[in-house]
């Protein structure tokens, strides 16, 4: 095992009204000024916008509103919101959303003490030591961003779509009430089990050094987040169900698998980056393009580790494990080839170019030149079969 050192001081509220618990978590933190950031409506159509202002109200905490974060969100929207804050000299943020929210209000948090252009933080060239503290009521679990530092935001100028991490980007609590997802659509349902099962398999498959804890881990998160999603998708209230997932989803990326890896990377995702990027497609989805064409490419180098996976989640191995996975996804209602989400076979250098630049010659990435990005692009078409 790796040696490392372990920290996240996330405080996680799960449960029955963990949205209105955490306001008082807010308040006893000794906050005075919130600034509740929010996306394009879902939380006002579905009442928990007006609740969480209730409560506020309630706890005699003056808050303003950021709302209109989008799905990958950019960095023009960041900077609205860094100069609302500071305008309004807010002294906590409140993200009420998905991953999208979250992030937003991440960079927003890390903006606001730099005297700088926010977008250096991503770029790597500064390294944010500072934020506002974040407070989050996740309403879509997906992403892991609920309780890790990282933030991903997308330049407009060049499509490039980065991720900035931080320990002070953790945030202080969030609050996981299952009960409000049951609103999310099948389609997101799915797309969020995507990207969930692409967290945990980037260290299981990249790591270096042999892990049997993380690989037992890894595929009991994985056959567990699978197993939920087919029931979430036939019954969108199963409070066991999406209560599993949303705390799978959070398991997935808060580095606990992640812990005693070697030199694991995030291939998956360098990949799909520039394609949420380039085409504003959702991460999740993007993601479920990549993994079968990336496993294809990846079985060629290593064709024990895949095709143990594909025995214990599908019972087949080789091409048929592989197929048998795509067939899955497949199955829960998302796309698995370039052409489903509108990417040509023209769309290929431009994507692999961009996810070149996004690597910024980590060493770590050399497999990953633009022709290998190529070669598994090419795995993604319809024609390939
Ligand atoms: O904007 P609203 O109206 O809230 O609607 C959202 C949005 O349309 C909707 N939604 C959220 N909660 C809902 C709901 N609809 C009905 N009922 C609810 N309870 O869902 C849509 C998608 O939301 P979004 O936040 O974009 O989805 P997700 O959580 O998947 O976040 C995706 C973003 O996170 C980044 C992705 O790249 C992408 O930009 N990621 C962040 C990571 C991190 N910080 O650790 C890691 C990930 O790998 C990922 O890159
Ligand atoms: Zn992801």
């Amino acid at each position: 095992m790796q040696d490392f050192v372990f920290c996240n001081p996330t405080k996680i509220i799960f449960g029955d009204e963990a949205e209105l618990k955490i306001v008082a978590d807010i308040k006893e933190s000794g906050y005075k000024k919130v600034m509740l950031v929010y996306g394009m409506g879902s939380v006002k159509q579905n009442g928990l916008y007006d609740r969480v202002v209730r409560r506020l109200i309630k706890n005699e905490l003056y808050f303003t509103d950021f709302g209109g974060v989008r799905p990958n969100p950019v960095l023009s929207h960041v900077k609205e919101g860094i100069e609302w804050a500071q305008r309004n000299s807010v002294d906590c943020l409140l993200a009420v959303g998905g991953g999208s929210v979250i992030d937003e209000a991440k960079a927003i948090a890390a903006g606001f003490y730099y005297e700088g252009d926010v977008w250096d933080f991503f770029e790597g060239v500064a390294t944010p030591t500072k934020a506002l503290p974040i407070f989050t009521i996740l309403t879509l679990a997906a992403t892991g961003s609920e309780m890790n530092g990282g933030s991903v935001i997308t330049n407009e100028e060049g499509a490039k779509k980065y991720v900035m991490s931080s320990p002070c980007l953790y945030p202080k609590a969030s609050a996981l009430n299952p009960a409000l997802t049951f609103g999310v659509s099948p389609r997101q349902s799915a797309t969020a089990a995507a990207d969930a099962i692409s967290h945990v398999l980037e260290g299981y498959f990249t790591k270096k050094n042999n892990l049997p804890l993380n690989d037992r881990m890894a595929e009991a998160l994985i056959k567990t987040i699978m197993k939920d999603i087919e029931k979430i998708l036939k019954n969108p209230s199963d409070y066991d169900a999406r209560a599993s997932f949303m705390w799978s989803a959070t398991l997935a990326l808060n580095g606990i698998m992640n812990v005693g890896l070697k030199e694991f990377i995030f291939p998956n995702h360098l990949i799909e980056r520039p394609m949420s990027a380039i085409f504003d497609i959702p991460h999740g989805e993007g993601l479920s393009i990549v993994m079968p064409a990336w496993l294809a490419w990846f079985r060629a180098k290593e064709p024990k580790k895949v095709d143990r996976f594909c025995k214990k989640m599908f019972k087949k191995s080789g091409a048929d494990g592989i197929a048998a996975f795509e067939e899955w996804l497949c199955g829960i209602g998302l796309p698995t080839r370039l052409e489903d989400v509108g990417i040509k076979a023209s769309d290929i250098e431009a994507i692999a170019q961009n996810a070149v630049m996004g690597a910024k010659g980590s060493a770590l990435y050399k497999e990953y030149d633009k022709k290998s990005i190529e070669d598994i692009l090419k795995k993604a078409l319809k024609q390939s079969n």
